[in-house]
């Protein structure tokens, strides 16, 4: 089986013809051009109402259809039962309240919740919030030498009255995979269902929430190379149980809809049907085998940007600072004597967008002793990410951060 060349890939984002060097993409991707094209097919052809009986309509409709279905088996899900629902939202952020408000209005009341402290507020605030409502709301801690939470630490917190548990797949600014199957087997023994927020994990790894077990995942197609909304699956038994928040005549029958006010975008349908054509260009034996690929291109980019900072003494590297199969592309760090501010400022000068701050993981920032209005300077990849410019990273900050 033979993969395109590095080149090809980089040559598929038209943005990347630019020059400059993307290194946010933990923030946001860019787009391969069957993303670009899709959507602007889609405006040509297609945008008109859906449900309709006339040509242009049902292709509306049928986009829709097979953009969810794509997302489904993205997620992982290709089984015809157990089956999960993909819902669809403008962001990752939209979809968690949604999901925690809808869940609320079913918990029995002493209901309680455990969400882990290692989360962008996306995950935890939305979580927070229900103590208003009543409900207990535990904050399962880090550890915090290492951000993490670990599972040994959240099997303390289980009682049998825990209906939730949520959690970051990977935090976006440790970087490291959380053993989510583990969390979910100790929070299914007390009958707690499991909340991942997959937004850092998914642009790097293959999805396989069936695998996993987890009932609800969830992750933004805008930082997986795809347009600006985002996914949210579901196991359908679990949807049947709530009440969307769309109008009192959308059948609550378990079916996405219910869950999507005003419907999902359009056009982002039809591109992310243009990132299925560009993972079945980059792999025509399936998605999972293309996010394979992405992670194989990934790991020595890693390596090295961890062996870069490690060799500065005056660096702290937020997250495990030794490469692994666990360990993304998404690498924080502090330097003793230089401001994140500065040394982001310096890297734009050249040509090289990074980005520093708390990225939402605020009260993780805080539990690790940092300042969140400071934060860590954060670089991070994607298999778009060439040699050469990590290469022009290094020779940029070298000398800066070796001070
Ligand atoms: C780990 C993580 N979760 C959630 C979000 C929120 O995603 P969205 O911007 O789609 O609301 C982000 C965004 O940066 C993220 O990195």
């Amino acid at each position: 089986m033979s993969f395109p060349s590095h080149s090809e890939i980089r040559a598929r984002f038209p943005a990347l013809a630019s020059g400059y060097v993307f290194m946010d993409n933990a923030g946001g991707s860019q787009v391969p051009v069957d993303v670009i094209d899709a959507t602007t097919r889609y405006f040509h052809e297609t945008y008109v109402q859906v449900g309709g009986d006339y040509p242009a309509s049902i292709a509306a409709t049928e986009n829709i259809r097979l953009a969810r279905e794509f997302l489904r088996q993205f997620f992982g899900d290709d089984l015809a039962e157990p089956r999960g629902e993909v819902v669809l939202g403008s962001s990752t952020t939209v979809l968690m309240n949604l999901l925690s408000d809808s869940i609320a209005n079913e918990l029995p009341a002493g209901a309680e919740i455990i969400v882990a402290e290692s989360g962008h507020e996306a995950n935890v605030g939305p979580w927070v919030r229900l103590e208003k409502r009543g409900f207990k709301v535990t904050i399962w801690p880090i550890d915090p030498e290492t951000g993490h939470c670990h599972p040994e630490t959240l099997a303390p917190l289980l009682t049998e009255q825990t209906a939730i548990v949520a959690l970051p797949h990977v935090s976006n600014l440790l970087g490291s995979v959380e053993d989510i199957e583990t969390v979910t087997k100790l929070a299914h023994k007390v009958g707690a269902k499991v909340v991942v927020d997959g937004v850092a994990f998914a642009p790097h790894l293959p999805l396989q929430v069936q695998d996993w077990g987890v009932d609800w995942y969830v992750f933004s197609t805008y930082k997986v190379f795809g347009p600006h909304m985002a996914a949210l699956w579901g196991r359908t038994e679990h949807l049947q149980k709530l009440n969307g928040p769309n109008h009192f005549f959308i059948p609550q029958d378990g079916t996405a809809y219910a869950f999507e006010p005003g419907g999902p975008s359009h056009e982002g349908c039809a591109g992310s049907r243009g990132l299925e054509r560009y993972l079945e260009w980059l792999a025509p034996t399936g998605k999972q085998a293309a996010m394979r690929l992405a992670a194989e291109i990934e790991s020595p980019l890693t390596e090295q940007v961890l062996a870069f900072l490690n060799s500065k003494p005056n660096i702290r590297v937020i997250g495990p600072s030794e490469a692994s199969s666990k360990r993304l592309p998404t690498i924080s760090f502090v330097h003793s004597g230089l401001s994140n501010a500065e040394i982001v400022a310096t890297a734009a000068a050249s040509g090289i967008g990074i980005k520093s701050g708390h990225f939402y993981s605020y009260r993780l920032c805080k539990g690790l002793g940092l300042k969140p209005e400071e934060g860590v300077t954060r670089i991070s990849l994607s298999h778009t990410t060439s040699q050469e410019e990590l290469e022009k990273l290094f020779a940029v900050l070298g000398p800066m951060l070796s001070a």
